[in-house]
């Protein structure tokens, strides 16, 4: 991306040239990239971790290891996920792209190339998320804002997998039946329910344990009322344009929690391991599986950008090569 502004003319092609991988990082051809909100924040120059164009851009990718340093666990011609060395300015929209080892699995057998470049991001968020800063348990409900998106769609099947009872979020029929299919017990329109009233049905009036929220804004300060006592939200973005607005006077009164998310990895390499290690298990048992949205080919990454202010359901994934 040579500058911020319209996708149109703020994304170019460009032609680069790939240096050996440093340590912690793998050098890899891609296949796919998994493409969310992110995107559109970095594109507009408001994701608050890169501040500074041209950058490259593309959290997350798939594809076959062509260089590996020294001491790596991987090997050249290993088929790999992984969270890419964005924050450096090298994205996953390219030929080639470098991933931090730390946060590269092989890929599990039977998993597409668009599930798995769309793998990384959503489900690395949804373990921080759900596991590891707001730990939920089995038989707790979990409300899911944005549950039809990137991060909503992960955390819904994640949810599922560690038990809970979950209530999708999402703003249309369409999205609502998506989020039924990856397993939701019940659906809320944002648009047309009144959250707080069909919530205390589905709750018989008690509320619900945890909020999951990366979509911010009026929804989730109205789905904040319906928290239950010594409930949490895990604050995970703000895709509705704003973040969550918290009291925290409500908090205390009510005895519920806030928990700011941010998916990077374990300063200890062995626990983050770890995390991979879980994800890949759940994957491979097909607990949890990408929701492939809708798939792009690598010329159409401006038009993808445009879309993914207000994207269909799943997660988009763009096809870089065959
Ligand atoms: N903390 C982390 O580590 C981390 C990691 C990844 C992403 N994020 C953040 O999470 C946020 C979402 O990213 P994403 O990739 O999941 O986005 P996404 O795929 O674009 O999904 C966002 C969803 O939000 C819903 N939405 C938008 N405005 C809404 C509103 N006013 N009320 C209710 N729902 C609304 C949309 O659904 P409807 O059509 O159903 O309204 C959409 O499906 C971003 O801010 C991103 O930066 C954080």
């Amino acid at each position: 991306m040579a500058k911020f502004g319209d996708p149109k003319d703020a994304v170019e092609l460009q032609e680069m040239s790939w240096a050996e991988p440093a340590t912690g990082q793998l050098l890899i051809r891609v296949r796919t990239a998994g493409a969310g909100f992110p995107d559109v924040m970095m594109t507009g120059g408001f994701y608050p971790l890169l501040d500074t164009p041209p950058f490259g851009l593309g959290t997350e990718a798939a594809g076959e290891v062509v260089a590996v340093p020294t001491g790596s666990r991987f090997s050249v011609g290993d088929q790999v996920l992984g969270i890419t060395a964005f924050l450096e300015g090298w994205g996953g929209y390219a030929d080639y792209a470098y991933l931090r080892e730390g946060s590269t699995i092989r890929i599990p057998e039977g998993m597409t190339d668009e599930q798995a470049g769309g793998f990384p991001v959503g489900f690395r968020t949804a373990y921080a998320g759900l596991v590891e800063r707001v730990p939920v348990q089995s038989g707790q409900t979990l409300l899911i804002l944005g549950a039809a998106g990137s991060s909503g769609a992960t955390a819904l099947q994640l949810g599922k997998a560690l038990g809970t009872t979950v209530i999708a979020v999402a703003g249309s029929r369409e999205k609502l039946d998506f989020c039924a299919r990856l397993g939701a017990d019940h659906g809320l329109n944002h648009r047309t329910d009144d959250l707080t009233a069909r919530i205390a049905e589905i709750t018989d009036g008690r509320g619900v344990d945890v909020i999951y929220d990366p979509v911010g804004g009026d929804t989730a300060t109205t789905a904040v009322k319906s928290l239950a006592r010594n409930g949490h939200i895990a604050v995970i973005g703000l895709a509705s344009g704003a973040f969550v607005t918290l009291d925290p006077m409500d908090m205390l009164l009510r005895n519920y929690s806030a928990a700011g998310v941010l998916a990077l990895p374990n300063d200890d390499p062995e626990t983050e391991a770890a995390v991979w290690s879980r994800l890949a298990e759940l994957a491979d048992k097909g607990a949890i599986a990408t929701p492939v949205g809708q798939v792009y080919g690598f010329d159409e990454v401006p038009r993808l950008l445009t879309e993914q202010g207000a994207p269909g359901a799943g997660k988009s994934v763009v096809r870089v090569a065959s």
